[in-house]
């Protein structure tokens, strides 16, 4: 085991990441748990991860999220039970798959309009031409927004993100880029109360319309809406566009693999639940102990920041054979890069939905492709996400 040489290694961005994820996560698997790192406890293993993720009141979300630059505490995720746990009885019909699927045949329009878009093109970045507007486009739809707005959308939530990684040191801003992005971050809250505002009086035929609509003990309040908008904004984003980029980029690295899925679309579901096991775009989740506990027999006092690695727990051969092996033929892929337990992923069924329509309407068009030469395919971890930062492709055979 190389054993973490913690005066060059600080946190887990000083992993090389950039260039090398799988050797990161990896070499991070190898320590001894808890890793103690300058931004709290690492935790990596799938049964530690297990154990703090299933037991939310000890390890809390809302202490750790209550640092995120949104203006108002993100719902359901800023909350720990009981509060959180009625909003996810609140939220949870509105992301059932039968809520979900009669999106499909619109999400598929979109998917095939960018796909076509950039095939005429014969090149392009993924990132910027289809990972970032095809989520921006799908949360519009599922707000009755107009599609134009997602350029808005995309700006507002990076500035949210990136306050929230200036605040914590990773990403220091100059006066004036604090500024332009408080003003941003500002300006999303506006634009989605007077979204409410306006969906209140005159509701459409949309899933805000239909949750403002809920009367009695469950209604919601202005702020609430407001948080819980937030939330799909922050959550509902970064998270495809970060998945979507990230299994491209292993796909075109690949090809052996991209020729299997490109010949057999059947594979394509299967195919989405093994990249985003590799990739999870959110690959670690901060907690906050509300009291003494002990990780993997370690004791660890109240008041300490808690990562969990969900990118690690994926590698663990105990719950995954052959771990390191991209395969789309696993009998059981019981990946976490959804989350598990109270905060599990409310999402799941969009995203999931959103990632199979892309894959399959772009291997359909474009089976063939490959990194343009001389282009860098380098992620980039802010705050806890992971996505590339630009993904240039070549499209068609050589
Ligand atoms: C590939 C895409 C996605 C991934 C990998 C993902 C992953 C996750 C993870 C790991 C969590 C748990 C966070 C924690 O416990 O700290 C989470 C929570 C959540 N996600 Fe997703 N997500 C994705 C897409 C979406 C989408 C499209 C939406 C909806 C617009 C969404 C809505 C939510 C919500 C509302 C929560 C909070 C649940 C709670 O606190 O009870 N996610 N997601």
């Amino acid at each position: 085991m190389t054993r973490l040489d913690h005066d060059t290694v600080r946190t887990v961005g000083d992993l090389p990441v950039a260039e090398r994820r799988d050797d990161a996560w990896r070499t991070l698997l190898a320590q001894e748990e808890p890793v103690r790192m300058a931004d709290g406890l690492a935790v990596t293993g799938l049964a530690a991860v297990k154990a703090v993720l299933r037991e939310p009141n000890r390890f809390s979300a809302k202490k750790a999220f209550d640092t995120v630059e949104t203006g108002y505490p993100l719902i359901p995720l800023a909350f720990d039970p009981p509060e959180q746990t009625r909003y996810r009885r609140i939220l949870q019909p509105f992301f059932s798959p039968r809520r979900i699927r009669p999106l499909e045949e619109t999400l598929r329009a979109r998917a095939v309009a960018l796909v076509e878009a950039v095939k005429a093109r014969g090149a392009c970045d993924f990132v910027a031409d289809v990972a970032v507007p095809f989520p921006a486009q799908a949360l519009l739809t599922l707000l009755g927004l107009p599609l134009e707005d997602h350029v808005r959308f995309t700006e507002w939530k990076n500035a949210a993100i990136e306050l929230t990684a200036d605040a914590s040191g990773e990403l220091p801003l100059t006066d004036e880029e604090r500024t332009a992005r408080i003003g941003r971050t500002m300006a999303m809250g506006g634009y989605l109360a007077e979204l409410i505002h306006t969906r209140r009086a005159h509701p459409g035929d949309d899933i805000l319309s239909e949750l403002l609509a809920i009367d009695g003990a469950d209604r919601l309040s202005d702020d609430e809406a407001l948080g819980l908008c937030l939330m799909f904004v922050m959550a509902g984003l970064e998270t495809v566009t970060d998945a979507l980029s990230l299994g491209m980029e292993r796909l075109a690295t690949h090809p052996e693999r991209r020729r299997e899925l490109a010949d057999d679309l059947s594979l394509v579901p299967a195919a989405v639940e093994e990249l985003l096991r590799l990739d999870p775009p959110a690959p670690f989740l901060p907690r906050v102990t509300t009291e003494d506990v002990e990780i993997a027999g370690c004791p660890v006092p109240a008041g300490t920041w808690v990562n969990v690695h969900l990118s690690t727990a994926n590698r663990d051969e105990a719950g995954c054979p052959h771990a390191e092996t991209i395969d789309f033929h696993r009998p059981d892929n019981a990946h976490t890069s959804f989350g598990l337990g109270a905060h599990r992923c409310l999402g799941a069924h969009l995203a999931r939905l959103e990632m199979q329509l892309l894959l399959e309407e772009w291997h359909r068009r474009i089976p063939e492709y490959t990194i343009t030469e001389g282009t860098p395919h380098r992620a980039r971890l802010i705050r806890a996400n992971i996505g590339m930062e630009s993904l240039r492709l070549t499209l068609g055979g050589a």
